[in-house]
C-alpha cells in the first residue's frame, strides 16, 4: 500500500494561533485527507515548539515576573496550557493530525539525544565561542551583516548581543554536499524561486551554527554537557522524526520517515532546506522528499502584527463563517507558494460567487428538481454524456485528472479552480437541457430521468472532489445523495461515472451557505 507522510512546522506557544498558522495546517490537512481518500497509509504531524525562549518570556510576562526568576515548573505549566489551546484550535478547525507532537514530551527528548549523539559521532560538533547577535523572535543567531539598522530584518524587535560558549555544528562542511543534493533532487525545495534562494544562500553564506545555549535558558539538557541546553531549532527540527518514532520506536520510524512532504513558511526556509538536511546527512539519515515553502499573508494589505492590532484569529473566523468556508477561502484565494492578502471583504465576495451561487446553488437546484420531477428517486445518469451532448462524463474524468495533478503538485488553489469549472459545466448542462421544460412533455420522460441522474452524478463528483478541502460540506451533499458511507468505498470505484446511489431517495440537505448578516 502506498504511504504518505506530511508535516507542518511546529508552532511556538507564546501566543494563540493566527490565520497564517491555520493556512499551512489547512493545506497539510487537505493533502493528508486527499491521500487517505486514495487509500494511502497516511501520517500527518503537527504540534507545538515548546523549548523556546519566546515561550519562557511569555510565561514570565503572564505571571508578571522577571524572566530570570521564573521556574521550570511555571514555564512547563504555561506551555502545557498553551499547547492545549493550540490543539483545541486545530480540533475546532477540523485538522486530522495523526500525531500532535509537543517538544517537551519524553519520546521527543529521547530522539533529540539520539540525533545529537549521531552528529557528534560523525565528528560534526565542537565547542566554541559565539560572539554576535541573537533575535529571540526568530530564535536565530544573526550575523552583523544580516541586521538592518541594528535590528532583525524580519522583526522590529531589538536583537540581543551574545558572547557565550556554545557547541557548534559544522554546517559549513556540508556546503558542497548540499549543493550536489539540490542538483540531483530538483524537487527537494519548492517552489523554484525558493530553491534558487536556498542555493544562493548555501553557496555564498553557509557558516557553522551554534547548537547549544547556556543552561539558564529554557530547553532540553545538552547530551553529555549539562552546562548547556540544546538550541531550540536543533531540537525543533528533530520533531519531524521523533513524532514518527525516531529514538523510541524503530518500526514506526521506518514506516513514516522520510516524510514525503514538509510544508513551511518562507521565513523558515534556511532552517528547513539547509540546516535540517545537513543535520540528517551528518547523522546518516534519509532526507525528506520535498520541502515546500509558502508565502506570507498580509491583512487588508498590511503586515499582520500585534502592534497593528490586526492579527486574525482563525477560530473566530470559523465561528463567524464556518470552518469549511474558511478552509475554502484560504486555499482558493492565495496561490500556495505566493504571498497573499486576507480580507473579510474578499472572503464575502468569494462566499457569494463561488459558494452561494456556485456549489450551493447547484446542490439546492439539483435536489429540488429531483423532488419535483421524480419523487426524489435518483435515476441512472446519461452514459458518455448521452443526449445532453456536453460530455459530462468526460468533463468529470478531466476534472479528476487536473485535480490530482494540482494536489500532487501541492497547489490546492488549482484543484479548487478545477472544481469551479466542473460546477460551471453542471450549471450549463442544466441550462441547456432545461428539465423544467422536459417535465412538461411525457414523451421526454426517459430523457428527463437521465438528465436528472446526470445532475445528481455531477453533484456527487463535485462533492467528492471537495471532500479534502470542505469535508463537512462534502459529507452533507454525499449523504443527501444517498452515499453517507462513501468513505468506506475505494476512490477508484467512487470515481466511476454512474457509481452513485442509483434508486436511492435523495435526503434533506441543510442550507449550505445561508445569507450573511
Ligand atoms: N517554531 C518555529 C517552527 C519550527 S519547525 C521545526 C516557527 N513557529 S511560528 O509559530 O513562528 O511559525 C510557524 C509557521 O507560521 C511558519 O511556517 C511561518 O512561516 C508561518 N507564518 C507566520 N506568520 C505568517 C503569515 N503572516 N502568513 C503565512 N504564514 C505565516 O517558526
Amino acid at each position: 500500500m502506498p504511504r504518505f507522510s506530511i508535516t507542518t512546522p511546529i508552532y511556538y506557544v507564546n501566543d494563540r494561533p493566527h490565520i497564517g498558522h491555520a493556512y499551512t495546517t489547512f493545506v497539510a490537512d487537505a493533502l493528508a485527507r486527499w491521500h487517505r481518500m486514495q487509500g494511502d497509509a497516511t501520517f500527518f504531524v503537527t504540534g507545538t515548539d515548546e523549548n523556546s525562549q519566546k515561550n519562557s518570556e511569555a510565561a514570565a510576562r503572564k505571571l508578571g515576573k522577571p524572566h530570570d526568576q521564573i521556574t521550570h515548573e511555571e514555564i512547563q505549566a504555561y506551555v502545557d496550557g498553551m499547547s492545549a489551546t493550540w490543539r483545541q484550535a486545530f480540533d475546532t478547525l477540523g485538522i486530522t493530525y495523526d500525531r500532535f507532537i509537543r517538544t517537551t514530551e519524553s519520546d521527543h527528548l529521547a530522539g533529540v539525544n539520539q540525533l545529537i549523539n549521531a552528529v557528534r559521532d560523525a565528528g560534526d560538533i565542537y565547542l566554541g565561542t559565539y560572539a554576535g547577535w541573537y533575535c529571540v523572535e526568530c530564535e536565530a543567531f544573526l550575523p552583523e551583516k544580516e541586521l538592518s539598522g541594528g535590528m532583525c530584518p524580519y522583526h522590529t524587535r531589538a536583537v540581543e548581543k551574545l558572547e557565550e560558549q556554545n557547541y557548534f555544528f559544522k554546517l559549513s562542511a556540508y556546503r558542497d554536499k548540499l549543493l550536489a543534493y539540490y542538483d540531483a533532487h530538483p524537487d527537494f525545495v519548492q517552489p523554484v524561486s525558493r530553491r534558487n534562494e536556498i542555493i544562493a544562500y548555501v553557496r555564498d553564506c553557509l557558516e557553522d551554527v551554534s547548537i547549544s545555549r547556556p543552561k539558564k535558558i529554557w530547553g532540553i539538557p545538552f547530551p553529555g554537557d549539562r552546562e548547556h541546553v540544546v538550541y531550540v531549532w536543533f531540537d525543533a527540527l528533530a520533531n519531524y522524526m521523533t513524532a514518527m518514532g525516531y529514538g523510541t520506536d524503530d518500526v514506526r520510524y521506518r514506516t513514516w520517515w522520510p516524510a514525503n512532504v514538509q510544508l513551511v513558511g518562507k521565513d523558515i526556509l534556511k532552517f528547513h532546506c539547509a540546516l535540517w538536511p545537513a543535520m540528517l546527512m551528518s547523522a546518516g539519515l534519509p532526507l525528506p522528499e520535498r520541502v515546500f515553502a509558502h508565502g506570507f499573508f498580509t491583512i487588508g494589505g498590511e503586515k499582520m502584527s500585534k502592534s497593528r492590532g490586526n492579527v486574525v484569529n482563525p477560530v473566530h473566523m470559523a465561528e463567524r463563517y464556518g470552518v469549511d468556508v474558511l478552509r475554502y477561502f484560504l486555499m482558493r484565494e492565495i496561490p500556495f507558494g505566493s504571498d497573499g492578502d486576507f480580507s473579510e471583504e474578499r472572503l464575502k465576495e468569494r462566499y457569494a460567487s463561488d459558494l452561494q451561487k456556485g456549489i450551493g446553488n447547484l446542490a439546492a437546484r439539483t435536489l429540488t428538481m429531483m423532488r419535483k420531477y421524480n419523487d426524489a428517486i435518483i435515476p441512472p445518469p446519461h452514459l458518455g454524456g448521452g443526449r445532453g451532448g456536453v460530455g459530462c462524463e468526460a468533463a468529470v474524468a478531466t476534472t479528476w485528472r487536473s485535480y490530482a495533478i494540482a494536489m500532487d503538485a501541492l497547489l490546492p488553489h488549482e484543484a479548487l479552480d478545477a472544481i469551479g469549472s466542473l460546477v460551471r459545466t453542471a450549471d450549463q448542462y442544466i441550462e441547456s437541457e432545461k428539465p423544467w421544460v422536459l417535465a412538461k412533455d411525457a414523451s421526454q420522460r426517459a430523457h428527463l430521468l437521465a438528465t436528472l441522474g446526470t445532475c445528481c452524478e455531477l453533484l456527487r463528483h463535485v462533492a467528492l472532489l471537495l471532500a479534502p478541502i470542505m469535508p463537512d460540506t462534502a459529507h452533507a451533499i454525499l449523504t443527501a445523495l444517498g452515499q453517507p458511507d462513501w468513505r468506506s468505498h475505494a476512490l477508484t470505484d467512487l470515481q466511476q461515472w454512474g457509481s452513485g446511489a442509483i434508486g436511492a431517495t435523495v435526503g434533506d440537505l441543510p442550507h449550505l451557505f445561508p445569507a450573511m448578516e
